[in-house]
């Protein structure tokens, strides 16, 4: 399903030198299923090519108040759209919205919506730290719209800082949080996250080098499409909604607990985590001293298999109930899985090959292949991990 399907947009441009970077992120708006109206500032015209976005925009880009064929495009275009997003916004464009001046087509439109307005800012580090910017990018929060903050890196002149466009990627999913579709409002999901740790003292466990970086993008992906997510995890998220509860654990016996008392009122289980399969049987209370002239020894007890705990306590439920694994496979990964969705009995298994030296645990990409228990696969390729969690998001959504 593609995430804007439906949505109209007006896509402003300003005029610093990101401005090229707007037509990439037009025309994967358009990709993601939006119609975009460009509004160019004057000024953007000294950096992009009017052509360009008459080729590449879904309809005739706006330049100006007065040179169109309707009188008032500004509240035309501000009632039709879903949202205004503008890319980049300059110091200029955040200082006229904040205080509400309206001297060309971008800042009129901006002030006669009442859609969502989203911002990513882009700027030279000095005037990103001005006060009057500081300022007014806090006043525009205030009131409710949204502002990207702009990346560190290289800057026009080869200055370094706080001042590039955000990645077109997280421009995107700003907007699909905002007005993306919502197909999973009122469904509840448990997903989780991060490797266990089991104790052997203390202050020492065994470990495993999932970073939760897959989780965190499902998490996201879940929440920009309406449902409430409980993230039972073993690292902290970088994520924030009203809509997610995180519930800390440890150990594979906490997140068993965890997870089986968060499905009780869910639709799905996402079992995302690196479960680790042994625990230490007994271990140490205190820490274990090195020189006592014994090595210890780890005697090692099996933990229970939370998903396929799941899967059969959810026969009993009298809801549909969604069950998502992750395997991890270095060798025959397609057989592999299946064997293992078979064994787990849940009904969609997320398959990668740790082999392989771009998608190893920790990597910022995967590649997968989707499996579902009625024998059908999906295949999706070398990826960012943000966008194999839509992939599964869509799976999941489609059996929902
Ligand atoms: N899993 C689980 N409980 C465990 C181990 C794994 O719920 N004790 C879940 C994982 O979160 C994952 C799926 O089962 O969604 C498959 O994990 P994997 O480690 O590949 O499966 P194992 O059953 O441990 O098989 P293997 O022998 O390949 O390690």
């Amino acid at each position: 399903m593609k995430r804007l399907e439906g949505v109209s947009l007006a896509l402003g441009v300003g005029g610093g030198i990101a401005a090229y970077k707007a037509v990439e992120l037009m025309r994967r708006l358009i990709d993601e299923g939006a119609t975009v109206t460009p509004i160019l500032t004057a000024n953007s015209l000294n950096f992009v090519g009017l052509t360009t976005f008459r080729a590449l925009g879904s309809n005739e880009p706006i330049t100006s108040l007065f040179n169109g064929d309707s009188p008032i495009p500004h509240t035309k275009i501000g009632q039709g759209v879903d949202a205004v997003v503008v890319a980049p916004a300059t110091a200029d464009i955040l200082s006229k919205f904040a205080v509400g001046s309206c001297d060309d087509a971008l800042s009129t439109i901006l002030v006669s919506t009442d859609a969502k307005v989203i911002l990513a800012a882009a700027m030279h580090k000095e005037m990103w730290a001005h006060p009057a910017v500081v300022e007014n990018v806090a006043t525009i929060r205030r009131r409710g719209f949204v502002v990207i903050d702009p990346e560190h890196g290289i800057l026009a002149g080869g200055d370094v800082g706080f001042g590039r466009l955000a990645a077109t990627e997280v421009v995107i999913d700003s907007v699909v949080a905002e007005v993306g579709s919502k197909d999973l409002a009122g469904k509840s999901v448990v997903v989780t996250i991060g490797g266990t740790r089991e104790a052997i003292d203390p202050v020492r466990f065994i470990g495993n080098r999932s970073s939760g970086k897959q989780g965190f993008a499902i998490v996201s992906a879940l929440l920009d499409r309406g449902a409430s997510v409980v993230a039972v995890s073993t690292v902290e998220l970088q994520v924030e909604s009203p809509r997610l509860e995180v519930v800390r654990v440890e150990s594979a016996l906490e997140m068993d607990g965890a997870t089986r008392r968060s499905c009780e009122d869910a639709d799905a289980l996402i079992m995302c985590a690196a479960v680790a399969d042994y625990r230490v049987e007994t271990p140490w209370n205190s820490k274990f001293k090195r020189g006592s002239g014994n090595v210890p020894e780890l005697k090692l007890v099996e933990n229970p298999d939370i998903l396929a705990g799941v899967v059969s306590e959810s026969k009993k439920f009298s809801r549909k109930f969604i069950t998502v694994g992750f395997a991890a496979e270095t060798d025959d990964v397609e057989k592999n899985g299946r064997l293992k969705i078979a064994k787990k009995g849940c009904d969609i298994l997320v398959v990668n090959d740790v082999s392989k030296e771009e998608t190893r645990f920790g990597s910022a990409d995967n590649e997968v292949v989707i499996l579902f228990a009625d024998g059908s696969s999906r295949f999706v390729p070398l990826a960012p991990k943000r966008a194999i969690a839509i992939e599964v998001v869509n799976a999941l959504a489609e059996r929902l």
